[in-house]
């Protein structure tokens, strides 16, 4: 099997480094090219070596410049960034007609199966529903982009205007979410916690491997989720 060569943007940050570990340890990657800024390369246009896929846990500023970079040099794109807006969401689509796209705000197998179970709370007609996270102080954006994930899918798939997601910060919280589903007389709740940052490289390192090689393309965590192959 050939190895596979990474571009990773934001090498030097917490998830980085996180996510260098990772693939170290997984048989299917080779070397891992940097772009941080605090790094030898600190931008994208000044890489000298092409890629088997660009993995970005960033800045929205870099995210932009990563995709741009990689539709380019036709390299399938991977990113975790969170913050990024309407607009860079119309970058992805439009990337993927080009190159395979997956981003998620939350690259852990157990969120996106939370994803997966929402729409059936169409169910439970009439009942109050709130989203609620909580994250470390250093978090930058908020609510976080997996609260609005699951805010997004849940008036998507329930048709209804829901109250905007509660967002705690403090201490040094991975990220906890809960989807707070109330009716007078029950209270029924969705609890997510991620134990360590791992959980998130190891998502990104499993996406990125199952990329390479498909179609250009929009792809979700699901998708990789449902192939079942690559657990570790
Ligand atoms: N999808 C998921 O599962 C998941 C999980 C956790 C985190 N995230 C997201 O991943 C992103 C990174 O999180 P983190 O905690 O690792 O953040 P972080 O510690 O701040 O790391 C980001 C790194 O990227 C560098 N960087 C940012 N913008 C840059 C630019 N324009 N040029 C060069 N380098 C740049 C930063 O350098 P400076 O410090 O010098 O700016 C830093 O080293 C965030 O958006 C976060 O919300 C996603």
């Amino acid at each position: 099997m050939k190895k596979v060569s990474v571009v990773l943007a934001g090498a030097c940050g917490r998830m980085g480094q996180e996510i260098k570990l990772v693939l170290e340890e997984r048989a299917a990657f080779a070397s891992v090219l940097e772009v941080d800024r605090k790094g030898k390369c600190k931008q994208f246009k000044a890489l000298k070596a092409q890629p088997g896929v660009v993995i970005d846990f960033s800045s929205p500023e870099l995210f932009r410049e990563g995709l741009a970079w990689a539709v380019e040099n036709e390299v399938p794109f991977v990113s975790g960034t969170t913050g990024i807006t309407d607009q860079d969401q119309v970058s992805l689509k439009k990337a993927a007609k080009q190159i395979p796209v997956l981003w998620s705000a939350n690259m852990s197998m157990g969120i996106n199966f939370l994803l997966s179970l929402l729409p059936q709370l169409k169910a439970l007609e009439g009942y109050d529903i709130q989203v609620e996270e909580l994250h470390h102080r250093h978090k930058k954006d908020s609510p976080s982009g997996t609260a609005k994930m699951l805010q997004n899918q849940l008036t998507t798939s329930l048709k209804r205007k829901l109250p905007e997601p509660v967002a705690i910060r403090g201490g040094g919280i991975f990220g906890i979410h809960k989807v707070w589903v109330m009716d007078e007389e029950e209270v029924l709740v969705f609890e997510h916690t991620a134990l360590n940052r791992r959980i998130f490289a190891r998502g990104a390192a499993r996406c990125a491997e199952w990329i390479v090689g498909k179609k250009p393309g929009l792809y979700q965590v699901l998708d990789v989720l449902a192939a079942g192959t690559n657990r570790d």
